[in-house]
């Protein structure tokens, strides 16, 4: 018998579409079978997750039906809760991503990072349709991955060998709603210092033990390369960037991975206001008796090995440049155990 608070950090499914299978026996039954076992065994299980509702996926599929980003999210959402209810799933909170209080956590996280340092401004390039003059982020290009040669990389990520890719990296890139080439125009953006995180991601990977290996030595092998990351991109559906000149810009916001990875801390402080008790949540993050498992395809290692952990670690001040840590900052963040990969 044990009683601790373990929190169960299920994946966030994109609201693009209905789920199928593979969530399902992917993480859906795995953490809820976990959830349930921890409870019996008598310790304070938060389970919490909800739908991926901004960037690229949401509106390439809005573009492609010709209606509004909002619809399709409220839409899927509906369907994905509708089908997570009756499997019967036990979720404390199942929420969204397009919440006030998510996009008031992710942009709180943003400017404790960049107050601690850890996120600075960069012109770069950025890609725009020459017939339409629109912008083109990530997922609207595709072309070849320049490190396994793959046909059909996108401009976040090569799916087949798993890299991340900015669009600039892709060869022969092509927008995928014309088939034309962009034209790359120079943008103003925000980046996260991943290389200032080295040290403090590496020392916390050599605590993670029960890891599944293949999960541990591809998160260690990244930190070998460690580049800044882009945390804002040109779009206008997302998470509006906290600062003055750029929060009512239109055609700015934060990257949706940088604030999908973030839901598992609103949503726990949403589900602790729900639950009539606001700091209830810190028991799950900023307490010596927690733990937290997180649940994810192979797909999103990335994002939690080394992003996720290194928002964290930046909002504590504990990456190469010190720093203070904000108010939902803690001890136990990151997480001393595992992501368990599916
Ligand atoms: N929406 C992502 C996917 O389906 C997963 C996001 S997990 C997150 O691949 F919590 F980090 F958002
Ligand atoms: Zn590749």
């Amino acid at each position: 018998m044990s009683d601790r608070h373990i929190l169960t950090a299920v994946a966030w499914p994109y609201a693009n579409g209905p789920r199928h299978i593979g969530h399902v026996s992917g993480f859906g039954v795995p953490s809820d079978v976990f959830s349930r076992y921890r409870r019996m065994t008598g310790d304070k299980v938060l389970m919490v997750s909800g739908t991926d509702e901004h960037g690229t996926p949401i509106t390439v599929a809005a573009d492609a039906e010709g209606v509004t980003p909002r619809e399709i999210a409220d839409r899927n959402n509906r369907i994905i809760v509708q089908d997570l209810q009756s499997l019967g799933l036990s979720y404390d909170l199942f929420t969204r991503t397009t919440t006030v209080n998510h996009a008031q956590v992710s942009q709180e996280i943003f400017l404790g990072l960049l107050k601690n340092g850890y996120v600075f401004p960069k012109t770069t390039l950025g890609a725009i349709s020459p017939s339409t003059g629109r912008t083109l982020p990530d997922r609207y290009i595709e072309g070849t991955c320049p490190i396994c040669g793959y046909d059909g990389a996108r401009g976040d990520q090569c799916d087949n060998c798993g890299n991340q890719l900015d669009p600039t990296d892709l060869i022969n890139p092509v927008s995928r709603i014309n088939g034309e080439t962009p034209k790359f125009v120079e943008s103003e953006h925000y980046f996260l210092d991943l290389p200032a995180f080295t040290r403090a991601l590496g020392d916390w990977l050599a605590t993670r033990r029960s890891w599944r290996p293949n999960v541990l030595n591809f998160s260690v092998n990244l930190l070998d390369d460690l580049k800044p990351r882009s945390y804002t991109r040109d779009i206008d559906w997302g998470v509006p960037v906290p600062l003055d000149g750029w929060r009512d810009r239109p055609d700015k916001r934060i990257y949706v991975w940088f604030d999908a990875v973030v839901g598992y801390l609103s949503a726990s402080i949403e589900w602790a206001r729900r639950s009539g008790d606001d700091d209830a949540w810190r028991q799950w993050w900023q307490t010596p008796d927690s733990d937290a498992y997180y649940f994810m395809g192979k797909d999103n290692i990335v994002f939690h090995s080394e992003i996720w952990p290194a928002q964290l670690l930046g909002y504590n001040g504990e990456g190469d440049k010190g720093g203070t840590p904000g108010d939902l900052g803690g001890s136990t963040c990151p997480p001393r155990s595992s992501p368990a990969s599916s």
